[in-house]
């Protein structure tokens, strides 16, 4: 039988924005990561910007040696942290868009406009054992072009349809969701692993958390935003229990 188990990945990036407000050490996101990961997290995903205008290189390298969940390190297709990754080899790479050329009209990475160049760059990073993701919004082409560059996973940008339910557009959302569900039923038969994420909230991730196609979420503004008014691990164990509710209806 298929395994449809649901992971949660918990992006600690803005607990460092926040640290990053005042330049000091405090507050501190690998022990955010380990805090996460005591209440229930599968995973931690952090983003090493080119700008490093919240995770640091010290952070990647801090996480690396601290966790005991597998770390989904978040990047542009560059050079430098292509090096970063090899020399850290996390057990997953998400690669990501950082400048407006790279991405699609929807926000995510456009994988056709580099197909070549992305089938090279990812290649010592799969052969190096990571498992490489392509962050796209719901676009058979784009979904195509991720299986044909050879990565193992897409993961599904959820941020126009967690926009169009804050602007209150119900039929523009409902239309998103689904893309976003025939999407990860058409890359799942591609054989891709599928994850989403971006904007999700307790409001919005029931009706993405419900689809079966889709092995991992990863969520961190929100996580982050809430735990100023719950504390962060009731904030995680809160965003895990709306997930295992979808799954069960
Ligand atoms: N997935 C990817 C690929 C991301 O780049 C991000 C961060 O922007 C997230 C998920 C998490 O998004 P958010 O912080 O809005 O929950």
């Amino acid at each position: 039988m298929a395994d449809h188990s649901l992971r949660l990945g918990v992006n600690i990036d803005h607990v460092a924005t926040v640290r990053n407000a005042r330049g000091g050490a405090y507050p501190c996101p690998i022990r955010a990561a380990q805090l996460a990961e005591q209440v229930g997290a599968d995973g931690i995903t952090a983003h090493l910007r080119e700008d490093r205008r919240h995770i640091t290189d010290a952070d990647i390298e801090g996480l690396m040696s601290a966790l005991k969940v597998p770390l989904n390190f978040e990047m542009a297709a560059t050079q430098e942290m292509q090096d970063i990754a090899l020399r850290h080899k996390p057990h997953a790479v998400c690669i990501v868009p950082e400048k407006r050329e790279e991405r699609t009209t929807e926000g995510g990475l456009d994988v056709i406009q580099e197909e070549d160049r992305l089938k090279r760059f990812i290649a010592p990073l799969r052969e190096a054992g990571c498992r490489v993701s392509m962050f796209v919004a719901a676009d058979q082409q784009q979904i195509e072009a991720t299986q044909r560059i050879g990565a193992d996973v897409i993961e599904l940008h959820t941020g126009a349809y967690c926009d169009y339910h804050a602007d209150g557009d119900v039929a523009a959302r409902e239309q998103e969701l689904v893309s976003l569900k025939n999407m990860a039923r058409f890359a799942y038969d591609l054989g891709l692993e599928v994850h989403a994420g971006h904007g999700l909230s307790y409001d919005t991730v029931h009706s993405i958390a419900a689809l079966k196609e889709i092995k991992e979420l990863n969520i961190g503004h929100f996580l982050v935003g809430e735990a100023i008014f719950r504390g962060l691990g009731p904030a995680i164990q809160e965003m895990r229990r709306l997930m295992n509710a979808a799954r069960e209806v």
